[in-house]
């Protein structure tokens, strides 16, 4: 009998102390009002909603419903972690140019724990970590090297890949141009090369972007987990890379592991986990960005034969303007290629591959007449604003010759796709001239056909089964 009642007063204490802990998730402290918005269901918080797909490239409806609900300034909970999100251009700003004082870089723990090791996260590398990672890039992919050496090294592997790609009944496109983007971003970053390399680089990193945005749950079977493993398998190639180059010095490939080697002496939190990891990241960058946005351009052209018609009309301009048809292309050649450069932006608004800039409060921020906790995550999504009709008229219709008349100080403040403030994209202007160096050889020697698919998002962009493309030389 009094077992009974202990197990009774067992479940009404249990009953309490859950009812509480579920109203202590949905109205977390706060030293003022907390911005409207629901923290979802305990633990999961609003993440399935976030990672349902949306088949349109329009903003994702997890983001639209909220707005209409909520305003511009919303809470949320995401992989169990408490946020606020932003769409608010002003805010957005204002908070890209406080990096540092009222915010911090910071990734989900989901991105976090794949770019990590030990705790310390290479990813939200501060003060003067940052400042080196940033001018090692840009040393290697920035305007100097771009004009004195990338460029007609680029225009190489594009007319190598674009011959082996027509030589094919068909290929999946946001693939093979990631393997391009990323092969020849490993090459300057450690001298990879894929023929001669026993580990394909490219199905490690496709792997591991499945666990991103996940839930972070690592038990056997999840996408998380999957990613996990792949990640480790990567690293440890990685780290046997960086080893054989410090053991061997005297083979100096004149690439961005070197110059990380040289450095080692005057910069010393250069462990050789931290160059691995560091590797690891910029590589996850060069897989993933470039050739989404290749992608979709491609997807949208094959849609829109009149733009086709004018980009060729540019580009074959290029050939016939030149002394000698045959010549690479030039810096000044890439920089004259004002509608190509439409399509690029238009491509990168209806893009979005990032979809939201992630930061923790350091303090309590006031906004109107609301207040972010510290310690909170902001996701700041500024591709929002790329869809803003007040901006882009008719936003989801792929039209690079709005380019022509949008006004340079409109665009400025409400077309982010590099981000801004310290932490701009140190890659931009490489992206800008891969996807133009593309286009270029694209244009002039060969033609192509949709077979199939189409793009979605979820909230990053995804594929589905794949989008198809025939090429064929002229
Ligand atoms: C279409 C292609 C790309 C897009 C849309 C893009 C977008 C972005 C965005 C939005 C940020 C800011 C992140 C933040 O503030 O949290 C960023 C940062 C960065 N990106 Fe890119 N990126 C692209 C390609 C690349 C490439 C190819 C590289 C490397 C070669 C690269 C290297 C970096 C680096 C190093 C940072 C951090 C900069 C810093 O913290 O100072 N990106 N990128």
């Amino acid at each position: 009998m009094w077992t009974n009642t202990v197990v009774v007063g067992l479940v009404g204490l249990l009953v309490i102390w859950l009812g509480n802990w579920i109203r202590r998730w949905r109205n977390p402290k706060c030293n003022g009002i907390l911005p409207p918005g629901s923290m979802g269901f305990p633990l999961i918080g609003e993440t399935l909603s976030l990672i349902i797909p949306s088949y349109s490239l329009d903003l994702h409806p997890f983001f639209k419903t909220r707005i209409q609900r909520y305003g511009t300034i919303f809470r949320t909970n995401i992989a169990a972690r408490p946020a606020i999100i932003s769409v608010d251009p002003e805010f957005n700003n204002f908070l890209l140019r406080e990096e540092g004082r009222l915010v911090e870089l910071w990734y989900l723990d989901t991105f976090s724990k794949i770019f990590t090791l030990e705790g310390e996260s290479q990813v939200n590398a501060v003060g003067a970590v940052h400042k080196y990672l940033r001018r090692t890039v840009l040393n290697h992919f920035g305007i100097v090297s771009l004009r004195e050496k990338l460029l007609p090294q680029l225009e190489q592997v594009v007319n190598k890949a674009l011959s082996s790609w027509s030589a094919q009944d068909s290929v999946e496109i946001k693939q093979v141009a990631s393997s391009l983007s990323l092969e020849f971003g490993a090459k300057q970053i450690f001298s990879y090369d894929a023929e001669s390399s026993p580990t394909s680089i490219t199905e490690a990193l496709s792997r591991i972007l499945n666990g991103l945005l996940s839930f972070p749950l690592n038990i056997p079977g999840t996408a998380y987990h999957q990613s996990l493993k792949d990640r480790n398998k990567l690293v440890s190639m990685l780290k046997g890379i960086v080893k054989e180059r410090q053991n061997s010095p005297e083979f100096n490939q004149g690439d961005m592991l070197d110059q990380i080697c040289m450095d080692r002496e005057k910069e010393k939190f250069l462990s050789e986990d931290f160059i691995v990891y560091f590797i690891f990241a910029i590589l996850f960058v060069t897989f993933e960005s470039v050739s989404s946005v290749i992608a979709v351009a491609i997807s949208m052209l094959s849609e829109n034969p009149s733009v086709v018609e004018e980009m060729i009309a540019e580009q074959e301009a290029i050939l016939k303007n030149r002394q000698n048809p045959n010549s690479s292309l030039t810096w000044d050649e890439y920089k004259s290629m004002t509608f190509t450069h439409n399509v690029i932006n238009e491509s990168l608004r209806m893009g979005n591959t990032a979809p939201g800039l992630l930061r923790r409060a350091i303090k309590d921020i006031p906004v109107k007449e609301f207040t972010i906790p510290a310690g909170w995550t902001i996701m700041m999504v500024t591709s929002a604003q790329h869809f803003s009709p007040n901006t882009f008229h008719n936003p989801l219709e792929f039209n690079p010759r709005r380019w022509k008349e949008l006004d340079s100080t409109v665009t400025s403040n409400n077309f982010t796709p590099f981000g801004g403030g310290g932490r701009q994209c140190a890659g931009a202007e490489y992206s800008r001239v891969f996807m133009a160096t593309f286009f270029h050889v694209l244009l002039t020697k060969y033609r192509w056909t949709k077979i199939r698919g189409n793009i979605f998002r979820n909230p990053i962009l995804g594929f589905g089964k794949g989008v198809y493309i025939k090429f064929y030389k002229k």
